[in-house]
């Protein structure tokens, strides 16, 4: 009826503004409090309303049934990834990022990532050699560095030399000040106005080091990695620049590449992308094992399972590629920590035009979030969450899984284009190194989760290696 005034269907929630503060001191136990109000569920925070969904079926509905209606546009995620990445696959909407998964997608298939087995297992064999007979290790700092080792490694060949390490410490120094993003109210300014310095300069020889790279490989032909894959991907190149990072500025003509002239990827685009899959391709995975072996320590009968496995399959030798469908509970033991820890917690989108989603009013521009945290945890759909077994990932058991119960991931077309490339490479470091070792967690060493943008151990996780 025109002129009758329809009040909205607001969702249940929490009376009242958030305290931010609330958030972000424990924002697992934000989220998980959140689900307890409803399945879909509204609060203020910032100032602005927030949707959690907190049911498979809706966080498939926004990922993938309406996907087109939600944007990754102006999100936390967005605000703090775009300064660094430009305007790569993390990071752009719409058209432009349709034609960049379709750039992209062919070097990621399985048949080209196996190939980087080798890659894998070396750095796994390197780390197993370092941690024989040391007291103690860091887990969480050595699996990152072997990830970054071997993402830099996949990505842009094996050649590039002393600026390796150089880019190992730039990686680090960003990943810190983006691992600690706060975007008001920040504790300290003085520490972050130092740790944006040290952002800006890592920024600034991240984007001199990847234009070198791309510019020797475009002189000297390609080699056997992802940059040679992508270099190798021609198309047309957009009218505008699609980087809207740093190095964005290009005054060649519009569908010409200043370097390969009118096909092949621009540079400023090859650039946002090396970024992006160096960035996006290494802390996740590392947490992914980081707390598995964690479980495992925890969960001696899983861990006895995963060490016959590897004692049968391999028997003393190797891994590579060809052994992974054998190295089945190596990767349930993986599947089913990302289940416990998500690295990545929590995911965020914008509606484009006001949608209704359960029978709730969703107005455009609103933030709307799903969170593998809660979702992997609800004793809906879970039987006794909190217990890790692996098993649960036993084809028979997971082709029971409802779409969209089990997203580390996430779903829908912007599903993680690395997961093939994450679980070859957690499968098989973890084959490595269980293969040698019994990781035990230094006595009393506290362990709980931070929720950073990655999921971590918020001490770190210090173990004994022992000899098997
Ligand atoms: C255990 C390890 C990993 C986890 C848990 C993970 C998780 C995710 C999640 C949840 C998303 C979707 C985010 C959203 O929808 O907002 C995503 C996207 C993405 N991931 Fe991963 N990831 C992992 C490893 C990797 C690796 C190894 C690579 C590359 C080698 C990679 C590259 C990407 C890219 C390029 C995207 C953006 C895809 C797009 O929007 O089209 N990830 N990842």
């Amino acid at each position: 009826m025109s002129g009758t005034y329809v009040s909205p269907r607001v969702p249940p929630g929490p009376a009242g503004t958030q305290s931010l503060r609330a958030m972000r001191d424990a924002p697992l136990e934000f989220v998980t409090a959140m689900a307890a109000h409803g399945d879909v569920t509204r609060h203020d925070a910032d100032g602005e309303p927030v949707y959690m969904l907190n049911r498979p079926d809706l966080a498939r509905y926004v990922l993938k049934e309406n996907g087109a209606n939600y944007t990754k546009d102006r999100t936390p995620d967005d605000d703090m990834l775009r300064p660094l990445l430009g305007n790569g696959l993390l990071t752009s909407n719409g058209a432009e990022w349709a034609a960049q998964r379709r750039r992209c997608a062919p070097a990621f298939r399985p048949a080209e990532v196996d190939r980087f087995d080798q890659v894998i297992v070396a750095a796994a064999e390197h780390l197993a050699a370092q941690w024989r007979g040391a007291a103690s290790v860091r887990v969480d700092h050595d699996l990152t560095s072997l990830t970054l080792t071997v993402i830099v490694k996949a990505m842009l060949g094996t050649d590039i030399g002393g600026a390796g390490e150089g880019f190992g410490r730039a990686v680090d120094a960003v990943n810190r000040f983006i691992g600690h993003y706060v975007p008001s109210d920040d504790p300290d300014p003085a520490d972050t106005a130092a740790r944006y310095l040290g952002f800006q300069r890592a920024r600034t020889f991240l984007d001199q080091v990847t234009h070198l790279i791309i510019a020797a490989r475009r002189a000297g032909g390609a080699g056997d990695d992802l940059l040679s894959a992508l270099l190798a991907e021609g198309h047309p190149r957009p009218e505008t620049a699609p980087g809207a990072g740093p190095g964005t500025e290009t005054d060649a003509p519009p569908g010409t590449c200043p370097v390969t002239g009118p096909g092949g990827m621009a540079d400023v685009e090859l650039r946002d992308q090396v970024l992006t899959i160096v960035m996006a391709g290494h802390e996740t995975t590392a947490k992914s094992l980081t707390w598995t072996l964690y479980l495992l320590d925890r969960h001696p009968e899983a861990a006895a399972a995963v060490r016959a496995e590897i004692d049968e399959v391999l028997g003393g030798r190797a891994p590579a590629a060809a052994d992974l469908p054998a190295l089945r509970r190596c990767r349930q033991a993986v599947q089913e920590a990302m289940r416990l820890y998500p690295p990545v917690w929590l995911i965020s989108r914008r509606s484009v035009a006001a949608d209704v989603i359960d029978g709730y009013d969703i107005p455009a521009g609103s933030l709307v979030c799903v969170s593998p945290w809660v979702l992997h945890r609800d004793p809906r759909y879970w039987d006794d969450p909190a217990a890790y077994r692996p098993d649960r990932f036993d084809p028979e058991a997971a082709a029971r899984h409802l779409s969209h119960q089990y997203l580390p991931f996430g779903g829908g077309p912007r599903i993680c284009l690395g997961r093939h490339f994450a679980l070859v490479e957690a499968t098989l470091v973890l084959a490595v190194l269980l293969r040698d070792l019994r990781m035990e967690l230094v006595p009393e060493f506290p362990v709980e989760p931070e929720a950073l943008v990655t999921l971590r151990p918020r001490h770190g996780l210090m173990m004994v290696p022992r000899p098997r």
